[in-house]
């Protein structure tokens, strides 16, 4: 990693920033988010901790608001991405949408304070009882990924004398080109429809009287970074409103899903509004410019708004291989372990002039050799000193679990000078608490 120092008159304190991560910054040798020390809040609430930037979150909004500035559109923020309350209470104060791709994520987005009606419910397997919860909500379209859920969609909207607004989402058959799990718009995935079956699907589903089509929708892939595969899905898209609308079906929306990339170790993503002024010249170009467009982006909006910071435990040499073994884990960082992303893990006390470094893998505590947080990593820690592990705002705390009966870490959102536990750290009570003992044992 590599730090840039700037040092102004009006403040004299050093600051060294890090590429990439705006709102994360050393000053006078402490790593901070926005204003707050983490080594202060890593002493406040422990560790692993879990430290989001307000403005980070609010500033990755903003080039998005810049991209779609005078046009009819709704950016529905992917909670998958993290769907902590007061995460999504950032986003829906800021006025946004949401993509949700669960019954409890629709539970989650209410209890934020969503307005329904600006909700898109993704996703392959809607369960029956989903499909009742958001009607009953009142979400504003279900993005349909099949033409069996087309119809079992109809026959609930029918039975409680609703019309349910639907999308279809269409599978390009695009190279997001990203890591194959993380891949959604390729023919063998199992998400979306078929090109090439797209307008009968739409046909159909104009004949079920429990639907209202209202849109279309794709969305192929995360952590792109690259325009190319965007500006091909959004030919392939626009082709098929082409036809949609030729056999009479009108189509209010386009929705183009999420997916942008950030950047985790020198990755150049395009910039969110640079990205949306050329698909927007491409929808201009097609007649299409006054439709409403939507969007669902996740890890652009909250990735590099969040750091996880964590103590160094032991320091283990070895023959082939030292280790940092650290107090986060696989259960609270699982993207190494599942993807083997690249996380960067900095120090939170710069060291001094003379702090030589050693190699590390950089591991968590879990029972597990996949449990690895970075491989190979210089660092100079001693046992006792906080590390921060960046990136870490979108899909860690919401793909964290509880494995070796590890309670999830704790949250804390800052915002400037303030800082609000979002996030208590859970304990074994918290996690015991649905199990039963066995009468009579
Ligand atoms: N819309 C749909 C239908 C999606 O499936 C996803 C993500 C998004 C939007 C948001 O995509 P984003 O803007 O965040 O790329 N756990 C993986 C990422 C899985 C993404 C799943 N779908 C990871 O940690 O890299």
């Amino acid at each position: 990693m590599t730090f840039s120092s700037t040092s102004t008159q009006a403040n004299p304190t050093s600051l060294t920033t890090l590429p990439g991560h705006p709102f994360v910054a050393y000053r006078d040798a402490v790593l901070h988010v926005e204003d707050v020390a983490l080594s202060a809040l890593a002493s406040q609430y422990g560790t692993p901790l879990f430290v989001y930037s307000k403005a980070a979150m609010l500033s990755a909004l903003a080039a998005y608001q810049r991209g779609f500035a005078g046009r009819n559109a709704q950016i529905c923020y992917a909670m998958k991405a993290n769907s902590t309350l007061g995460v999504l209470q950032v986003f829906v104060k800021a006025g946004c949408g949401f993509d949700i791709v669960s019954g409890g994520e629709l539970e989650r987005v209410i209890a934020a304070g969503a307005d329904a009606r600006k909700v898109i419910f993704s996703g392959v397997g809607k369960t029956r009882s989903e499909m009742r919860q958001a009607l009953s909500a009142g979400i504003g379209c279900f993005n349909v990924e099949s033409e069996a859920e087309l119809d079992v969609l109809s026959a609930v909207a029918t039975a409680m004398g609703l019309i349910a607004p639907v999308s279809i989402r269409v599978n390009p058959n695009v190279d997001p080109k990203t890591h194959p799990y993380i891949s959604t718009g390729l023919k063998d995935n199992k998400f979306g429809v078929a090109h090439e079956d797209a307008l009968r699907v739409y046909r159909h589903a104009a004949t079920l009287k429990g639907l209202q089509v209202v849109g279309i929708d794709c969305h192929i892939g995360s952590q792109i970074l690259e325009l190319t595969p965007y500006l091909d899905a959004m030919d392939r898209v626009l082709d098929l409103v082409a036809s949609i609308e030729a056999a009479g079906i009108p189509i209010a929306h386009i929705d183009f899903g999420g997916g942008l990339g950030i950047n985790y170790h020198n990755d150049a993503p395009p910039e969110a509004d640079a990205l949306w002024l050329q698909l927007l010249t491409k929808i201009d170009a097609r007649g299409y410019g006054d439709k409403k467009l939507m969007i669902e982006p996740g890890r652009s909006l909250v990735g590099n708004a969040g750091v996880c910071v964590t103590e160094v435990l032991y320091l283990k040499p070895g023959a082939q291989k030292n280790f940092c073994i650290i107090d986060a884990a696989m259960n609270d960082l699982p993207r190494p372990a599942m993807y083997q992303a690249f996380h960067s893990i900095v120090p939170v006390n710069t060291p001094g002039q003379d702090g030589a470094s050693t190699t590390y893998d950089v591991v968590g505590p879990v029972c597990e050799s996949g449990d690895w947080i970075g491989r190979d990593r210089a660092l100079s820690v001693v046992a006792g000193d906080y590390v921060a592990v960046l990136s870490a705002g979108a899909y860690c705390m919401s793909m964290s679990s509880n494995y070796n009966t590890r309670g999830r870490a704790a949250e804390v959102l800052v915002d400037g000078m303030a800082m609000h536990l979002i996030r208590a750290r859970e304990t074994a009570q918290d996690q015991m608490r649905q199990e039963h003992l066995i009468n009579g044992d």
